[in-house]
């Protein structure tokens, strides 16, 4: 019996395995609005038979896109081409999930095709916000450090957005507080060096993320769950960052707040991080959240075997495995996998029967 096939409760829904395609930007909006390239991208990928499939980091203000080819949930005509998509995913069996972000002072970048660094067109740029008035490249402009009415601004838009996700036909949303982006940016003392209530402690620095997290737990239906991604280490050892013990204090408080998962990236908040990557390298911090604080968590980065989803499941390290670059180069990952770990009752769609492997 297979338990990276085992379907998994999620509060009213039943995620049919434990398979999770993990949010990748793709760079392909215009002002916003979801294309015929995300739903071939991601309905081919629910085809593929993934549990839950994720949108990309969508921005809940137009200033909140890492680059101006972002997808965004910042206004109601942009609910259309998402329940789109939404649909066409249920009817695969796949929860449809979107990760709500804000850039922060990482925003108003060109596309990686394009070099990905800041826009210079000051007809297209913007100016990036952040906790304090620290840029992530040194040598670039300081962000806008947000004042109190800047803060209860990103409250709304987070707020109205997971209306509209849910207007959207979203069944599960998760906030995006990794990778150095703004509310990742507001955990580390590295990025956060503010003397109001959102700077300084522990307490402080988490207050943004819970409060919008308690928010998100106020809007979003009871039934549906909701997941937090965070960068559960800085990678930077030698100055005062965002640490494990950080991330596990943190997701006692998240899960008190009616958070269901924590995804469980890491870095992203400075460039001269030192990341130790390897298989799995971010596996041992969503081990020790989940069996420290007690709380499901997702399992990301360089998991790229049948092999070593499987084992990660079994062995209870992790209770979904979010899998990014694997499923890009092969949608059809859960298939081979389910033939790999000796899973008999996997789904395929009616379309595809004659193709299944035996
Ligand atoms: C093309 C691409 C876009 C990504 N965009 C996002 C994103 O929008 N939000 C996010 O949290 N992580 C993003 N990531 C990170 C992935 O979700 C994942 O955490 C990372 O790639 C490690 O997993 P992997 O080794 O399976 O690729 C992106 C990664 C890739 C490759």
């Amino acid at each position: 019996m297979s338990f990276l096939f085992k379907d998994l409760k999620l509060r009213s829904l039943t995620a049919k395995n434990r398979i999770v395609v993990s949010p990748m930007c793709q760079y392909s909006s215009e002002d916003g609005f979801a294309t015929d390239w995300h739903l071939v991208h991601l309905g081919t990928r629910a085809v593929g038979g993934a549990g839950i499939v994720f949108t990309e980091a969508t921005a809940v203000a137009p200033e909140g896109r890492i680059s101006y080819a972002d997808l965004g949930i910042w206004k109601d005509e942009q609910i259309e081409g998402l329940e789109r998509i939404t649909r066409f995913l249920k009817t695969q069996g796949a929860i449809p999930a979107i990760q709500l972000a804000h850039a922060g002072r990482k925003a108003s970048r060109m596309t990686p095709w394009e070099g990905g660094g800041a826009i210079e067109d000051q007809d297209v740029a913007w100016q990036p916000i952040g906790p304090s008035a620290i840029p992530f490249h040194a040598h670039e402009p300081a962000p806008h450090a947000m004042d109190l009415s800047n803060i209860q601004q990103l409250k709304a838009d987070f707020r109205q957005a997971a209306k509209r996700a849910l207007q959207a036909g979203f069944q599960i949303v998760e906030i995006h507080a990794a990778h150095g982006y703004l509310l990742h940016s507001f955990l580390s003392p590295v990025s956060n060096q503010r003397t109001d209530e959102y700077g300084g402690s522990f307490e402080n620095r988490t207050r943004l993320l819970l409060e919008i997290s308690a928010d998100l737990r106020d809007v979003w239906p009871e039934e549906f769950p909701l997941f937090v991604r965070i960068s559960a280490d800085d990678w930077m050892p030698d100055r005062a960052s965002w640490t494990i013990e950080d991330s596990i204090r943190l997701a006692h408080q998240l899960k008190e707040v009616g958070v269901d998962v924590i995804d469980t990236s890491s870095a992203g908040v400075h460039p001269e991080q030192k990341i130790k990557v390897g298989a799995g390298y971010q596996l041992s911090f969503a081990e020790r959240i989940k069996k420290e604080a007690d709380v499901m968590t997702g399992a990301v980065g360089m998991i790229t075997s049948a092999e070593q989803a499987e084992t990660i499941i079994r062995s209870g390290q992790a209770d979904l495995i979010f899998i990014a670059r694997e499923l890009l180069r092969n949608p059809y990952f859960p298939y081979q996998a389910a033939k790999i770990v000796h899973e008999k009752d996997f789904q395929w769609p009616n379309q595809y029967v004659r193709a299944k492997l035996k």
